[in-house]
């Protein structure tokens, strides 16, 4: 790993997706996102994405020039119609109109439909949470999780995102896949030649395994809780919006050439609409400071409140420049737009 300024890395990310094809103003809102992932150590959502991104932006999977269309279908309810451009810009545009919809009428529900994939969640509740609003995103990914008990794929790791503003800049966050782990991390092992644990994925019969070669999906959370939040995802995110839903949401790595589809729900709430809002943030900020004071388990130095662990890397990336995977940086630093690795890839071949 080595650690560069967010402005140099921004300026690699941009300068790629330019060259693959994409407009100077939507690789700089992609490449925002990427960075905001890298900067909090959620690597797996970083700069390591840019190379599938060109190449999708190159054989034409990425619209460079998407229509965006926002129909508003109720007072706080709108449809926001990617036409599959990059899904980390259209997110952000359709967060927001949901911004604006939740200042006006208190809440708002707006479903981003057909788009590529989006990224970290994390970016577009901060982007509410900035503005005073907690907020709530969802999104579908490719089918790779099985269902509880099951032996073949269904749902994606359907990722959830949640952010409550405290006082200040002060936030907390949760921003997670609904399966144990990403496959990327499976992936690591697989490189190393280690074992997972034996809660992270199936094999072909559906049997848990620790061989990593052996993957062939992965494991819900929390057994049938997890299973459940990956269909609430699905119903919320893609069936609402009329796109393809479970098994049949579109491979990442299928046709390189084609939108994706996928689907987003984006939930806002004004918490003036419920409560005195100065009140709410106060609250938020008491809880954070009463859980990083609460008492530790044996073996852990102190409790954080959720997200923290991203605030903290957040910050050390401010002070000594975001880490990137060297790979990464070489790849970017190239001038290879990119080098044909993901089309028609099986995500658990070895
Ligand atoms: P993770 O397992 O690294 O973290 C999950 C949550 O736990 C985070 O909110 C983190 O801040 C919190 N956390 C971790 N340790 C903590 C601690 N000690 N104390 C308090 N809170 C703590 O996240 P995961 O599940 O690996 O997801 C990574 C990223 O992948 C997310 O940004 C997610 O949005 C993204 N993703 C995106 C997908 C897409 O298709 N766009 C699909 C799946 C995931």
């Amino acid at each position: 790993m080595t650690r560069i300024a967010h402005e140099k890395l921004t300026a690699l990310i941009v300068r790629k997706l330019v060259l693959a094809g994409l407009s100077a103003e939507h690789a700089g809102m992609v490449a925002a996102s990427l960075v905001h992932a890298d900067a909090r150590g959620v690597h797996s959502h970083g700069a390591l994405r840019v190379e599938y991104y060109a190449e999708r932006i190159s054989k034409g999977g990425t619209n460079p020039a998407p229509r965006f269309v926002v129909e508003r279908r109720a007072p706080a309810a709108a449809v926001f119609d990617g036409d599959n451009g990059a899904g980390h810009v259209a997110a952000f545009e359709a967060m927001e109109v949901a911004i604006e919809i939740a200042r006006e009428q208190g809440v708002a529900a707006v479903g981003v439909r057909r788009i590529g994939h989006s990224g970290a969640l994390s970016f577009f509740v901060e982007q509410a949470a900035r503005q005073g609003l907690v907020a709530l995103s969802m999104c579908q990914s490719d089918p790779m999780a099985v269902p509880y008990g099951g032996a073949e794929p269904y749902y994606g790791t359907n990722p959830i995102a949640f952010a409550a503003p405290g006082e200040g800049d002060d936030r907390m966050m949760l921003d997670m896949a609904t399966t144990v782990q990403a496959w990327g991390k499976v992936l690591n092992a697989r490189i190393r030649g280690e074992a997972i644990p034996p809660d992270w994925a199936v094999d072909a019969s559906g049997a848990p395994t620790t061989d990593a070669d052996a993957v062939r999906a992965l494991l819900p959370i929390a057994g049938p809780k997890g299973y459940g939040l990956m269909m609430m995802v699905d119903v919320l995110a893609g069936m609402l919006l009329g796109l393809p839903f479970g098994k049949h949401v579109s491979s990442m790595y299928h046709d390189l050439s084609a939108g994706r589809e996928l689907g987003q729900l984006h939930l806002v709430i004004d918490p003036a609409a419920f409560t005195d809002a100065r009140a709410f943030r106060c609250r938020v900020s008491q809880a954070m400071r009463e859980l990083s004071a609460s008492i530790p388990a044996a073996g852990v130095e102190r409790v954080l409140y959720p997200g923290e662990d991203c605030v903290l890397r957040e910050r050390e990336s401010k002070r000594l420049g975001v880490e990137v995977d060297d790979a990464v940086l070489a790849y970017l630093e190239s001038e290879v737009i990119h080098r044909n690795a993901y089309a028609g890839k099986d995500p658990f071949a070895r």
